[in-house]
C-alpha cells in the first residue's frame, strides 16, 4: 500500500543517518474515540511496528523512538502500568521479527526505575541483538535529555576526580561520548507527531543541528507514507551548519 506510485519521492542515497521520533498523541487519539488512554497507547504500539518496519525497509540506519520520558513517571499509576505492560508485550511479540530483520536494540534512559520484569526482558533483548547490523533501534525509555546531560557531567566529574581525565581535555567530543548515544550519529531528522511544536526534553544535546519536522497526525495514525513525507521534506532542506551557502556548495562539489 505504502509503496503505491503516489509515494513521496525519497532519495535513498541521501537518507537521514539517524531519525528520532517523539511519538505523541496516543491520549488524544483515544479521547477522540471515547477509549481509555491505555487503548490509545496500544494503538500507538502498532504504529511503532509500522515505523520500525518502514525505516528498516527504506534503509535508515538509526532510529530513536521516544517511548517514555523521565517526566512521564508522573502520570496516573494505571497509565504508567499500562505503558510498562505494553512495552513487555512489544518485546515478547517483536523479538523474532527484530532478530530476523537484523535490528540491534539499545536503550537510552534510566532503566533502574523500570519494573524489574520489563527491565530484564529489555536487557535480554539488548544482549541478544547486539551483533545485529542492519539497523539500530534506540528506545528512549525513562529518558530525559537534561537528566542525561547531568548524568554525563557527573560521570566526567568522577573521572576527573580519579585523575583519569584532565579538565583541559574536556571537549565536545569527550562530552558526546559520555552520553547514552555515544555510539550513534547525531539525529539528522527529528519528527514529532501530535501537532505540538516542542522538544519535551528529547535529545537536547544531540539535536543541535537536527532538522525538525512536525506532523499533525496523532501517533497511532502515523503511517509509512507519513514517514516518507517527512524524509522527503528533510531532503529538500539546505543544511548549512553555520557556514555560508557558497561554502556548502563547494563542499558538496568536492564530495562528488
Ligand atoms: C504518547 O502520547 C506519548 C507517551 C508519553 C507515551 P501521549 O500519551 O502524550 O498522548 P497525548 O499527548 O496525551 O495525546
Ligand atoms: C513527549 O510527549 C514524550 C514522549 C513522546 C514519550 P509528552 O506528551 O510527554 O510531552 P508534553 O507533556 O506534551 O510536553
Ligand atoms: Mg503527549
Amino acid at each position: 500500500m505504502g509503496r503505491s506510485k503516489d509515494s513521496p519521492k525519497v532519495d535513498r542515497k541521501r537518507l537521514p543517518r539517524h531519525i528520532g521520533i517523539i511519538m505523541d498523541g496516543n491520549g488524544r487519539w483515544a479521547k477522540l474515540r471515547g477509549f481509555s488512554r491505555a487503548r490509545g497507547h496500544r494503538a500507538g504500539s502498532q504504529a511503532v511496528r509500522t515505523v520500525v518496519k518502514a525505516c528498516r525497509s527504506i534503509g535508515v540506519q538509526n532510529l530513536t523512538l521516544f517511548a517514555f520520558s523521565a517526566q512521564n513517571w508522573g502520570r496516573p499509576r494505571e497509565e504508567v502500568q499500562a505503558l510498562m505492560e505494553l512495552l513487555a508485550e512489544f518485546i515478547a511479540k517483536e523479538w523474532q521479527e527484530i532478530m530476523d530483520r537484523d535490528i540491534r536494540v539499545i536503550n537510552l534512559g534510566e532503566l533502574r526505575r523500570v519494573p524489574p520484569d520489563v527491565r530484564t526482558r529489555l536487557k535480554s533483548m539488548i544482549v541478544a541483538t547486539r551483533k545485529n547490523r542492519s539497523m539500530t533501534l534506540a528506545l528512549a525509555l525513562s529518558y530525559g535529555a537534561r537528566e542525561e546531560i547531568v548524568r554525563a557531567a557527573r560521570n566526567l566529574g568522577r573521572r576527573m576526580r580519579a585523575g583519569k581525565l584532565s579538565p583541559k581535555d574536556l571537549d565536545v567530543n569527550v562530552f558526546s561520548n559520555a552520553l547514552y548515544t555515544s555510539d550513534l550519529p547525531d539525529p539528522d531528522l527529528i519528527i514529532r507527531t501530535g501537532g505540538e511544536m516542542r522538544i519535551s526534553n528529547f535529545l537536547l544535546w544531540q539535536s543541535a543541528y537536527a532538522e525538525l519536522y512536525f506532523s499533525t497526525k496523532l501517533f497511532p495514525d502515523f503511517s509509512r507514507q507519513d514517514l516518507l513525507l517527512a524524509i522527503a521534506d528533510y531532503q529538500r532542506r539546505r543544511r548549512r551548519f553555520g557556514l555560508t551557502d557558497e561554502q556548502i556548495r563547494k563542499k558538496d562539489r568536492r564530495g562528488k
